[in-house]
């Protein structure tokens, strides 16, 4: 396993790329193997949960050729339902998409207990499972997994969802596609990725319409054709680079992004003090911290509204900003382990409860080896890091590469001072001053 080792306190400017949409490649490979006729798909982001994807379609027959390493050609004509393989399907959470999958294509499913982020509160699938058993299948826990059958195959539904859950929304299009009958989902998830997968089904001859309401209407079709789609741009890693941009200085301008996905976070900077400009003609955004962050109060809400995925990233912004800040997180439950690591840094809480933490904003950071405890929350260690003077170590770097393409490739191109290293290679003391990256050991 590796680690990342940044030297901080470096201001950080210029102009960073940002990949495709790991939350929308994700479903719209897995739809892939819904169609019997090859698929061509671009601006794939290369990273690890997308490789441990492409892993469980491999296995299940799927024949995936890369054309360049963002574009790729799938072709699900020799997919085989209920075979995957159970210890690429515990890495990630999406692998609980080939439950919709599987059951619309052959009326049964199987699968290991799906992995992912792991967070306090858990992540319980029971949504996706009573949208499943609304459609006629059999849904049941088995010691390590799920199964599921529909003899005598799925049909149309009304599902009204309790939770707005992006995941449940996404299982439940991709086992209406192909299923005869009218399906509805209320209250759907409405995240741009859901628009994305229906834009992508529709363009292969799935008859899917509203999605990005909250009322999502799919007619099921017979079958799909081959279509060649472009994934659109991760609002995630946009919103982290943009966050960045305010903790090391800036100017930074993030391009190939889609300014109108990006709404709530850059209210939110800018409610901090941050300056950004926004270009939708030229897909560009640019931010710079202004002379001092200030405190803002921050709550997490279904798309539109303030993402949960940037809620940790935030943290890292007021643990520097004038004043005390509060985050109350309504989406995940117990998303706040990564704090314990920030505060090794002197990021300073004065209140915490289970979905609520106040942050009282320091003059400085102080460096520190940290352990990322999930995507998110690692990449607001690599924000501390980069913002504290001297080195600090981020290990458990797997967890950030699940959903950063080349993190550290992209940070260097600003000026930033990180490398990574195998968590075996000796470390620097942490907190020591900055060393020059060339006196760090080489891999
Ligand atoms: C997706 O997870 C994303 N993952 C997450 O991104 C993101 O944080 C989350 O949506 C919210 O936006 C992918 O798209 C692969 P949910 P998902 O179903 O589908 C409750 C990242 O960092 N719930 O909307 O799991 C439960 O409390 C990751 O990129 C139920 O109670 O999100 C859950 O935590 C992490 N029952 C919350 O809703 C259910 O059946 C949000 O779930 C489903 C959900």
């Amino acid at each position: 396993m590796d680690k990342l080792i940044i030297s901080g306190g470096k201001p950080l400017q210029g102009t960073v790329a940002i990949s495709g949409m790991k939350n929308a490649a994700l479903p719209i490979l897995f739809a892939c193997a819904l169609n019997k006729e090859p698929c061509i798909l671009h601006n794939v982001p290369a990273v690890k949960d997308i490789e441990t994807t492409v892993g469980i379609l491999s296995e299940m027959g799927v024949t995936i050729r890369y054309l360049s390493p963002t574009s790729l050609e799938i072709n699900g004509k020799d997919f085989k339902p209920c075979t995957s393989p159970n210890t690429l399907v515990r890495r990630i959470r999406a692998s609980s998409y080939l439950m919709g999958v599987e059951l619309g294509l052959s009326g049964q499913t199987r699968i290991a207990f799906p992995g992912g982020c792991d967070f306090d509160g858990g992540r319980p699938l029971d949504l996706h499972m009573k949208g499943f058993e609304a459609m006629g299948a059999e849904m049941r826990t088995y010691h390590d997994g799920y199964t599921g059958e529909a003899p005598d195959g799925l049909f149309g539904a009304k599902i009204y969802l309790n939770k707005a859950s992006v995941g449940a929304t996404v299982n439940l299009m991709l086992a209406a596609t192909l299923t005869p009958g009218h399906t509805v989902i209320s209250n759907a998830a409405r995240e741009p990725h859901i628009v994305s997968l229906a834009r992508f089904l529709n363009e292969c001859g799935a008859n899917i319409l509203n999605a990005g309401t909250s009322e999502i209407q799919i007619e099921g079709v017979a079958s799909l054709h081959g279509c060649t789609y472009r994934i659109p741009p991760d609002m995630i890693e946009a919103g982290t680079y943009m966050a960045i941009a305010a903790a090391t200085g800036g100017p930074i301008t993030l391009t190939g992004v889609y300014p109108e996905h990006l709404q709530a976070t850059i209210d939110k900077l800018c409610e901090m003090g941050a300056h950004i400009t926004a270009n939708n003609a030229l897909e560009t955004v640019t931010v710079s911290a202004g002379d001092q962050l200030t405190a803002i109060e921050l709550e997490t809400q279904p798309y539109p509204g303030f993402p949960t995925d940037m809620q940790p990233q935030f943290a890292a912004l007021m643990a520097v900003a004038k004043g005390t800040s509060i985050i109350r997180e309504n989406i995940i439950n117990g998303r706040f382990a990564y704090l314990e690591q920030l505060k090794r840094t002197g990021v300073k809480t004065i209140g915490e409860a289970k979905d609520t933490a106040c942050i009282e904003g320091v003059e400085r950071l102080t460096a520190a080896n940290m352990t990322a405890t999930d995507l998110r929350g690692g990449a607001a260690m690599v924000m501390v890091a980069l913002m504290a003077e001297g080195i600090s170590e981020i290990r458990n770097v797997h967890l950030i590469d699940r959903g950063y393409d080349d993190i550290e490739g992209k940070l260097s191109a600003l000026g930033a001072d990180i490398i990574r290293r195998s968590e075996d290679a000796p470390s620097a003391p942490a907190g020591s001053s900055p060393l020059m990256t060339s006196s760090l050991p080489t891999p």
